[in-house]
């Protein structure tokens, strides 16, 4: 099979990730998780010290000190580096990232800085890229898009069965609020706010295994483009 564009774009803890991975194993590709360099630019930015939701022109001052990039790390998965540095996934999951990362997402700068390292991975093969914008703004092109959603109290159980994303103490109720906060700011920045593209495939994931919803995206791909 010819190398694939494939983008899945969702809201927090939609289950998009778990979706993402099982595709692209299926199709012999690669996941790119492009929430991921929010992150590490997130984290590079309170390792300095930073006040990411304060001192925005300080992150985007610092970016000249970053070099973000995906390797591939064993056949079949990429690894981000920082600064030739694997990226460590407990760092970048922390609660203290959680709570500023919509904050250096919105920042017009931040964005345009990822857009191209985000368009480079799609040279390394087939590419199932999940983020909020990657049918609407990065992979405009794809072929294939799905917008992949859940009701706000599943999301908030999905993220708590994840031990590390959520602050000790946390309840259904308040990752629940801080799931529609992070929404809320995702969806209204002017710059590509999280919403489907109009040739996006929804599916709503209430109710369905992480199994089902690939079957079904993998089905719409094995189908073919659509005209
Ligand atoms: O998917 P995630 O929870 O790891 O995303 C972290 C943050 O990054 C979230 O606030 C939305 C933002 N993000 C974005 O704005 N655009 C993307 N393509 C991916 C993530």
């Amino acid at each position: 099979m010819p190398a694939l564009k494939i983008a899945i774009d969702g809201p927090a803890a939609s289950g998009k990730s778990t979706v993402a991975r099982l595709v692209a194993e299926r199709l012999g590709g690669f996941t790119v998780n492009t929430g991921d360099l929010y992150r590490a630019v997130s984290w590079a930015a309170l390792e300095r010290g930073l006040d990411p939701v304060r001192d925005a022109a300080g992150v985007v001052a610092m970016l000249a000190e970053l070099d973000l990039a995906y390797r591939i790390a064993e056949p079949g998965r990429l690894r981000l580096h920082l600064n030739g540095r694997p990226v460590p996934q407990e760092a970048i999951r922390a609660a203290a990232v959680a709570a500023v990362v919509s904050h250096v997402a919105r920042l017009p700068e931040v964005r345009e800085w990822l857009r191209q390292r985000q368009r480079d991975c799609c040279a390394l093969g087939t590419v199932v890229m999940e983020g909020r914008d990657i049918g609407t703004v990065i992979l405009p092109d794809a072929p294939f898009k799905f917008f992949i959603t859940a009701s706000p109290m599943e999301r908030a159980r999905r993220r708590l069965a994840q031990p590390g994303e959520v602050a000790a103490g946390a309840t259904v109720q308040s990752v629940a609020a801080e799931i529609a906060e992070r929404d809320r700011i995702d969806s209204s920045r002017p710059v590509a706010p999280l919403r489907p593209a109009d040739d996006a495939i929804t599916i709503n994931t209430d109710g369905l295994t992480p199994d089902e919803v690939a079957d079904r995206v993998v089905g719409v791909i094995r189908g073919g483009p659509r005209p």
